[in-house]
């Protein structure tokens, strides 16, 4: 048995998370995501359905010739050959489970297995039975338990735990119970079930009522001592239980939860998110507890003045904790003096010697009215130049462009700049239009800038929708912004350049302001010093 303080975590990102994906994973991406898995400290990872195609067998095989620590684990019916197929795809680890299971509430029993509770308890016996034959760590779920009477689910329970199994998995499947009811589901089981100290209690919760995380939370202060999870809430509709809500709130609420432990290591889980967002083509809402982006991003004024004075009066744990860079102190118009302040130091400048608070401020507000969002280098142009209309002095503006590419030639394009009353105008080649036209844009501008995100997105809807490009750069350590709306995407794309070039020529000019250049005899002296 193991050690009843710790939390047994059984990711099923690969199984539960994979099949309600639009589409399947490779099995090279499966094994990508097997293996941030257990370096994030997994315990127990279902790597797929074996018998549910060849593909899905061959991954899990190669999965569980590759896993070290963590355990592999496949999933059958109680059926012979689902099992047969589970323990011939996972023999190649040295300890695998499989997982096999049997809908046991009324209406799954009557109206989709159409049998009778009999029936599969003498199903699920054998099947426990078979699988033990290939190994001794044997999962047996009671699908759709959530809605299961609970003498039954007792009875099928105990069959199991007598059959051999070693883990009793209990799903709320569609995600209909509600916490202190799920919690009294796992109290019953503990109670009233005579061989319940034989196996490790595990929950599998769905999020269909947002429920996921209160009720496997709830059932491990009732005994439940393991937990099915997905990355970033994956899973079939509403999702599962997602792994780093459950890691955050064991770790965060220790002293509550009694120091009961799981092995995630939480600075891991930015980056795992982030690889399954992108391997799965599933991006992460903004708003999604621990891995949003505005997890740990603070607006209002009355906020941020708090973190800048202790960060604890808004965050209950640190953005670093769980391995992303820092927190996202947004300046828009809720945006206290405070923040502005703080920016402006943090650039160099100090308020009264180099800039009057008041009156930046209040060109701050304007500007944040008119763009939403101001940046830093937004901020450091209010302080040297006076208008807020910072974009009427761009260096560059677009005048013309022609673009040719095709599916059996290198693209080309064209690109005519406006730098204030002269043009200057080049041709280029690249990996496609957008690459073509950003290499003749660095060639005319000089600025060459790293691209570090490109989003492309349909302003409005049908065929009158424009594209509209979001961009970040990188300039010598510096990020830069870039937003371009036209109706051909290749445009937008330029003009979202564009606009970062011009925040980064801006730039420049206030470097000049700051430092002017040096004259040829202070150079001269400096060197002969
Ligand atoms: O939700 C569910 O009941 C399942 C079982 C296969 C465990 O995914
Ligand atoms: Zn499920």
């Amino acid at each position: 048995m193991p050690d009843n303080n710790r939390i047994i975590i059984f990711d099923t990102t690969l199984r539960d998370g994979e099949q309600a994906l639009p589409q399947s994973l490779s099995a090279r991406q499966k094994l990508q995501i097997a293996l941030a898995l257990e370096e994030l400290g997994v315990d127990v990872l279902e790597a797929g359905f074996p018998i549910s195609s060849k593909g899905d067998f061959d991954s899990v095989s190669q999965i569980a010739a590759t896993l070290k620590r963590t355990i592999p684990c496949g999933l059958s019916r109680c059926v012979a050959k689902d099992i047969e197929a589970a323990g011939e795809a996972l023999r190649a680890a040295k300890h695998f489970r499989i997982h096999t299971f049997i809908a046991t509430s009324t209406i799954h029993v009557r109206d989709k297995l159409r049998k009778s509770f009999d029936d599969i308890v003498e199903m699920a016996r054998k099947s426990v039975k078979l699988a033990r034959t290939y190994t001794d760590d044997v999962e047996f779920s009671c699908e759709d338990a959530g809605r299961t009477p609970i003498d039954e689910l007792c009875r099928m329970v105990e069959a199991a735990i007598d059959a051999g199994a070693t883990t009793i998995n209990i799903p709320d499947t569609v995600g209909y119970t509600l916490p202190m009811e799920f919690g009294g589901i796992i109290t019953n089981i503990m109670n009233r079930v005579p061989n319940i100290d034989k196996a490790v209690l595990s929950v599998h919760c769905h999020n269909d009522l947002g429920m996921a995380t209160a009720n496997s939370l709830t059932a491990v202060q009732m005994g439940a001592r393991q937990i099915e999870c997905c990355m970033n809430g994956l899973g079939e509709r509403a999702g599962n239980t997602s792994l780093e809500e459950i890691a955050a709130a064991l770790n965060v609420r220790k002293g509550y939860f009694k120091d009961l432990e799981c092995g995630i290591v939480l600075k891991n889980i930015a980056r795992t998110s982030s690889l399954v967002a992108k391997i799965c083509h599933e991006p992460v809402p903004p708003h999604k507890a621990i891995v949003g982006s505005n997890a740990f991003a603070h607006s209002s004024g009355i906020h941020q003045d708090g973190v800048l004075k202790n960060r604890q009066t808004y965050e209950i744990l640190t953005p670093e904790s769980v391995g992303f860079k820092g927190n996202n102190m947004r300046m828009t118009a809720r945006s206290g003096r405070h923040m502005i302040r703080t920016c402006l130091q943090n650039l160099g400048y100090i308020a009264d010697k180099d800039y009057d608070l008041d009156d930046i401020y209040n060109r701050f507000l304007k500007l944040a009215d008119k763009k939403g969002q101001v940046f830093d280098y937004d901020l450091e142009a209010l302080v040297f130049f006076t208008k807020e209309g910072i974009n009427d002095d761009d260096a560059y503006r677009l005048d013309r462009l022609n673009v040719m590419s095709g599916s059996d030639m290198m693209a080309t394009a064209t690109v005519r700049l406006l730098a204030g009353k002269r043009t200057r105008t080049d041709s280029c080649v690249g990996n496609g239009p957008v690459d073509a036209v950003y290499n003749c844009i660095t060639r005319l501008t000089g600025v060459r800038c790293k691209l570090t995100s490109f989003e492309i997105t349909a302003a409005g809807a049908g065929m009158d929708a424009l594209g509209q490009v979001n961009i970040t750069v990188d300039y010598n350590g510096r990020i830069f912004h870039g937003m371009g709306l036209a109706t051909d995407v290749i445009e937008s794309s330029a003009l979202a350049l564009l606009h970062a070039i011009n925040n980064i020529e801006r730039t420049k000019r206030i470097q000049e302001l700051r430092e002017p250049p040096k004259k040829v005899e202070e150079l001269v002296s400096e060197a002969k010093a």
